[in-house]
């Protein structure tokens, strides 16, 4: 049997649950109902400005106020969610796809007991998947037995394919940018695509490398006075993250900050980040199961 009609044939199996009006009978009970899963996308224009970073230490500081966290490295192509964290993850995503092994077996546990999907690097075939792939990637995911609080997804930079996947897949966008104005513009070419094409109406954003909490600010003011004038669309400043030594210093020890350097500036600013979107209530209406409604996103938008 080729690929693609392997896939066909899982995504045949879970075709009902697809399009049933209510969760899935694959998800475990106690997965279901409100304030379930949050499945957040951490994004960003422009590529290198903070997202690995961020979602990695986000996931460790989660997982210290207890709360149960998978993340998913959705930068299919080029992940290195792994190598940040000095992970050596026997099976990946593209394995999934290849039918060699299932999606729990991949599951690596990360600093303070978090769970990684890990994904492929230098995979081409992954950097643009298909539709019956992302669509596996759900239906495997659906299947998970596991108890989550918070479904992370470290995306690709830009406003490629994947990309625009698992953000639609989110529920959640967090959209990452730097002071620098290329940044800024790609941010915003980031969130006019997912509003004007996806639909998408709720983004946060988290300003990195800053020299402190004005010139955050400053740069939430910039970048939401175009969406409002431009958009219409009123964005939400989750924070800002100062620029610090400390992350490229745990980057190359293979570490997360959080854990090495949990007094450092930058940390504390994640820290509070971390302690607002956990403060949140989430919006009601979009739970269920981990990917009850990204499937019908998904085959509704046809991507
Ligand atoms: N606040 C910060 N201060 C200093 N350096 C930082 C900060 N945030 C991130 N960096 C550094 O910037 C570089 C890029 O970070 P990271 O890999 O997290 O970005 P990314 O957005 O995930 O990149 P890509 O788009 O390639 O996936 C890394 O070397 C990281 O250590
Ligand atoms: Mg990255």
């Amino acid at each position: 049997m080729d690929q693609a009609s392997g896939l066909r044939m899982r995504m045949e199996k879970g075709k009902e649950g697809m399009f049933r009006k209510g969760p899935s009978p694959a998800v475990p009970e106690k997965r279901r109902g409100h304030g379930d899963v949050r499945v957040i996308a951490v994004t960003s224009g422009k590529g290198g400005v903070g997202k690995t970073n961020l979602v990695a230490n986000l996931a460790c500081l989660l997982s210290r106020m207890k709360k149960k966290v998978l993340l998913l490295d959705g930068d299919t192509g080029l992940a290195n969610i792994d190598v940040v964290l000095g992970l050596s993850p026997r099976y990946n995503l593209s394995h999934v796809l290849r039918e060699e092994c299932t999606l729990s077996e991949t599951l690596i546990e990360g600093p303070g007991g978090f769970l990684i999907l890990p994904s492929s690097s230098g995979i081409q075939e992954m950097s643009d998947l298909t539709r019956e792939q992302k669509l596996v990637i759900l239906e495997e995911l659906n299947h998970l037995e596991m108890d989550v609080d918070y479904l992370l997804i470290d995306t690709a930079a830009g406003i490629a394919g994947n990309v625009m996947y698992f953000n639609l897949a989110a529920r959640e966008i967090i959209v990452v940018a730097s002071p620098e104005p290329t940044s800024l513009t790609d941010a915003y070419a980031l969130i006019k695509v997912l509003h004007q094409r996806q639909g998408k109406k709720r983004f946060r954003l988290v300003v990195n490398m800053v020299q402190n909490a004005a010139e955050g600010a400053e740069v939430f003011g910039r970048l939401s006075h175009a969406t409002e004038h431009f958009l219409h669309l009123s964005i939400e400043y989750l924070g800002h993250i100062v620029r610090d030594d400390c992350l490229p210093k745990a980057v190359k020890q293979q570490k997360a900050a959080a854990e090495l350097y949990p007094q450092a500036p930058a940390v504390k600013c994640m820290e509070r980040i971390a302690y607002k979107i956990n403060k949140e209530r989430p919006d009601c209406s979009l739970n269920g199961s981990i990917s009850f409604f990204w499937k019908q996103d998904i085959v509704q938008s046809g991507r």
